[in-house]
């Protein structure tokens, strides 16, 4: 059956995706977003409604005037370093407004979420690739904001009934095939963008944040998933919903990993260009690997994601810098 999806930040990187996926599939999308972020140019499919979730007064307007299946919700802060610089606002974005929609739901009667969540709930990861067991030990406020937020949606399982699923990215990357949406960030902190920049002479040479790692070739290696095969596990989620009550959560990663100078490598041969780079020293907060076990989310929501390699993920993020429109 079709639904009416109330995409929070759908105007950001990955929830413009995903407002683009629901709609393409038919399905009836409105987008909230106070654009602090997010784009206004990349809320193309659906409606946009400019307001921030930490707004009651707005998110009753918005759920009187509509009957929504669900929510999806991509708004947060998500960067690691300001997040320990500034944890009051960290908690007060990712924990307190969404207590707000989450009450707002409530009120309404909306009974269905999926949530972003974040490897980083993980903090240092435990076993070479991370399932839904490992331990949560989140080690800066970002990850645990997230975490929170996971609790809540077991606690208002328990007490009210909402079925959610909160879906833990690894390392989103990509852009929609056609180039017109894609990930645009101030201040960009995200390794993929930043080598394109680099390749593309659109931004400066790519530092990369220490060599010494111990990892093959000493530099960090991540799990690269595309942002296309996030937005096709939310609708997946969404219907696994349909058959399921209670709390769950999903980890979402291909499964394989990938150091800084594979991406590098990658996307030369992809841009055809020598990409300038310097070794600068650690970033803080970061481990030095991370990738996913996704086996459960293939399991219960069928999820196989189409992008299993790294070259065709950074071809169509390369796309979407070469016509940058926003
Ligand atoms: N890196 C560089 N140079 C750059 C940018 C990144 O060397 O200019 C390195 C980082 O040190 C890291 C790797 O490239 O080793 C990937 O860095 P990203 O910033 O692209 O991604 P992260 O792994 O730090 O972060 C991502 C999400 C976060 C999330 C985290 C853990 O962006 O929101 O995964 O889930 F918290």
């Amino acid at each position: 059956a079709k639904k009416h999806v109330l995409v929070c930040g759908g105007a950001g990187y990955i929830g413009s995706h995903m407002a683009r996926w629901l709609a393409e599939r038919d399905h009836r999308v409105t987008v909230l977003d106070d654009l602090s972020t997010g784009h206004r140019e990349a809320v193309r499919w659906g409606e946009l409604v400019e307001a921030d979730i930490g707004d009651a007064d707005a998110l009753d307007r918005v759920f009187g005037n509509a009957r929504f299946d669900a929510v999806m919700h991509f708004c947060a802060r998500s960067l690691v370093g300001e997040s320990v610089a500034d944890p009051y606002a960290y908690y007060t974005s990712n924990v307190g407004s969404t207590l707000v929609l989450l009450q707002a739901m409530r009120r309404h009667g909306v009974d269905r979420l999926v949530f972003s969540s974040t490897a980083a709930v993980f903090g240092q990861p435990q076993s070479a690739r991370i399932d839904e067991d490992h331990p949560r030990q989140p080690i800066n406020p970002y990850g645990a904001s997230k975490a929170m937020v996971e609790r809540i949606l077991a606690d208002a399982a328990t007490a009210y009934g909402l079925r959610s699923v909160a879906l833990r990215y690894f390392n989103a990357a990509g852009a929609s095939p056609d180039g017109v949406i894609g990930e645009s960030h101030a201040p960009e902190t995200h390794l993929v963008p930043n080598v394109l920049r680099a390749a593309l002479g659109t931004g400066p040479a790519l530092k990369v944040f220490g060599d010494d790692w111990p990892t093959p070739d000493g530099t960090c290696v991540r799990d690269y998933v595309h942002v296309d095969d996030l937005a096709d596990a939310h609708l997946r989620a969404l219907d696994f919903l349909d058959a399921q009550a209670g709390a769950h959560a999903f980890n979402l990663g291909n499964g394989t990993g990938f150091s800084v100078r594979e991406v590098i490598a990658a996307a030369e041969a992809v841009s055809g260009r020598a990409i300038p780079y310097s070794i600068e020293p650690r970033r803080a907060g970061d481990p030095a690997v991370l990738v996913a076990a996704s086996d459960r989310a293939r399991a219960a929501l069928g999820w196989r994601p189409a992008y299993d390699r790294l070259e065709p993920i950074i071809e169509t993020a390369l796309r979407w810098h070469a016509a940058q429109s926003f």
